[in-house]
């Protein structure tokens, strides 16, 4: 079965209280068996995840952490603790990272190499910015930060990574990327990977729009921001996918 990746982006979202919440309430909900649903909730509710999600087909991850398994690094997070928590994903070099904490094409190789050593699967965030969309940029930029993020990996490696194109301009924009224009960009990140490789789109997803972009045979699902921290709009999402599916 062909399944597709719906991955919920918190950010810094939530209290204990309100994710036990949601996530008893995303637990009732019926989610068919070709979707995988991964929520991404602050570090501080990875043990809610944990409580609530054992057994469950619901899955979880993190933010972010440090490539490091320990140390001197005052406020990081390692791939160890994400994977005592029961974490199965990680973002990586989401965009906000990348401008607001330095976060660079080499630590996000580093973060990708660390994560998979500990068994974590690592969702890459690669995209454009405004300005280098308008100059013509976008395939050098993404073939830059796909090429730097796989850099040293085995084959069976990269086979095992999801790309999330965002365009940073579409980030909680409200203007989401055409689906084929976000294509385009999906069967590039194909060409300089692996046909293992799962490639989904984020950037103003919504239940409006989701069932365009999965009409595209190369966008195999969706990293959700604003539209994911309810559970109803998250729900109608989720059910939006499989609306338009051809
Ligand atoms: P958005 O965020 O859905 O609110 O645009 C997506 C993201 O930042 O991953």
């Amino acid at each position: 079965m062909i399944k597709s990746l719906f991955i919920a982006n918190w950010k810094m979202h939530k209290t204990n209280p309100a994710t036990t919440q949601f996530v008893r309430a995303l637990k009732q909900i019926f989610l068919p068996a070709d979707q995988v649903v991964v929520i991404c909730p602050p570090y501080t509710a990875l043990p809610i995840m944990q409580q609530e999600l054992t057994g469950s087909t619901i899955v979880y991850g993190a933010q972010n952490m440090h490539w490091a398994n320990e140390g001197a690094y005052t406020g990081e997070i390692s791939p160890e603790m994400l994977q005592a928590l029961g974490c199965s994903y990680v973002i990586i070099g989401h965009s906000e990272r990348r401008r607001d904490y330095n976060e660079t094409d080499e630590t996000v190789q580093r973060k990708v190499a660390a994560a998979l050593h500990h068994g974590l699967v690592p969702i890459v965030c690669v995209g454009e910015s405004l300005d280098e969309r308008n100059h013509d940029e976008t395939m050098a930029v993404i073939q830059r930060q796909v090429s730097i993020a796989c850099h040293g990996l085995l084959p069976t490696d990269v086979a095992r990574l999801v790309f999330a194109y965002e365009p940073i301009w579409a980030i909680g924009s409200g203007q989401a990327a055409t689906p084929e224009y976000a294509a385009t960009v999906h069967t590039l990140i194909r060409q300089l990977t692996r046909p293992e490789v799962t490639i989904i789109y984020g950037g103003s997803v919504n239940a409006d729009n989701i069932g365009q972009f999965m009409q595209q045979p190369s966008i195999q699902g969706a990293l959700i921001g604003g539209a994911s921290v309810e559970v109803e709009s998250f729900q109608q999402l989720l059910a939006g996918s499989t609306i338009n599916r051809i």
